[in-house]
C-alpha cells in the first residue's frame, strides 16, 4: 500500500492504462478487461486489475493534470514495479487537419513547466514517448477505421487558458493537440527507466470550437483503448 494506491503489492499489473478519470477506469476495466478486480479506491481515484487477452493489465486513474498525474506514476513505477504506462485520455485539436475523435499518438510532450522542472534547473527537458510503444500504437491505428495523427502536443496546466498569443505560437509549430499530463508522464518515465505513451481521442477543437456530444464520447474511446492494449502487448 502506499499514500494514494490501495492495492496490495502484487494486485498491479506491470503493464498500466492510465485514463485521467476515475470513472473512465472503471468503464474500460468493464469494457475490455477479463474478470476485473478493483484494486485501489482510495480518494475515489479507482484502479482495476484484470486480463486482456491473457495478459495482465491495471487500469488506474490519474486525476487531471501533472501535479496529480505525478503522485500516481511515482508510486505505480516505484512502490509496484509498473514498467509501462500508457495515458488513454481526450485532447483539444490544435490543427485544421485534426478532427474531432481522431487519435494523437503524442511523440513528444511540450509544456511550460512540469513537476519535475524544479529538480530540472535550467535544463529545458524534451520529453518523449517509447519509441516501441509509439511504433506498436501507429500499426495498431492502421487497422482501426478512423484518422491517426503522431506528432507533439503539449501539456499545460491550465484548462481555462486565456494566453491566446501562447496557444498560436504552439499552432504555428505543429502542435497537434493540448492535454494536462503527458509531459510529467513522459520524464518520469524516463527518470525511472519504464516505458510510456500518451494515446489520445480529440474531445473538443481549439480552432472550430467543436465539441463532441456525450453519447459520442464512448464509442471514440474505444479505439484509444484497444490501440493502448495492442501497442502493450506486441
Ligand atoms: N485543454 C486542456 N485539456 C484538454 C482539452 C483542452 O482544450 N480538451 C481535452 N483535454
Amino acid at each position: 500500500m502506499t499514500v494514494h494506491i490501495s492495492a496490495e503489492p502484487g494486485q498491479i499489473a506491470e503493464t498500466v492504462l492510465l485514463p485521467g478519470d476515475p470513472l473512465r477506469a472503471e468503464w474500460a476495466a468493464k469494457r475490455f478487461l477479463t474478470d476485473p478486480i478493483l484494486v485501489n479506491r482510495t480518494r475515489g481515484m479507482s484502479g482495476y486489475t484484470g486480463t486482456w487477452q491473457g495478459q495482465r493489465v491495471t487500469i488506474q486513474g490519474s486525476g487531471m493534470g501533472m501535479a496529480s498525474l505525478s503522485i500516481y506514476v511515482n508510486e505505480l513505477i516505484r512502490d509496484y514495479g509498473a514498467k509501462t504506462i500508457i495515458r488513454i485520455g481526450s485532447c483539444g485539436g490544435m490543427q485544421e487537419k485534426v478532427g474531432l475523435r481522431d487519435l494523437i499518438l503524442a511523440m513528444t510532450a511540450t509544456s511550460i513547466a512540469t513537476p519535475s522542472s524544479a529538480i530540472m534547473r535550467e535544463i529545458n527537458f524534451a520529453p518523449s514517448a517509447d519509441f516501441g510503444l509509439l511504433q506498436a500504437a501507429w500499426q495498431a491505428a492502421q487497422q482501426m477505421p478512423g484518422a491517426v495523427h503522431v506528432g507533439g502536443i503539449y501539456s499545460t496546466d491550465t484548462f481555462y487558458d486565456e494566453r491566446r498569443d501562447l496557444t498560436e505560437q504552439l499552432m504555428r509549430h505543429g502542435i497537434l493537440g493540448v492535454e494536462m499530463e503527458a509531459a510529467e508522464l513522459y520524464t518520469l518515465a524516463a527518470r525511472h527507466g519504464a516505458r510510456a505513451l500518451a494515446v489520445l481521442t480529440v474531445s473538443d477543437h481549439l480552432v472550430t470550437g467543436a465539441a463532441l456530444p456525450a453519447e459520442d464520447r464512448e464509442r471514440s474511446f474505444e479505439a484509444m483503448v484497444e490501440v493502448a492494449l495492442k501497442a502493450a502487448f506486441v
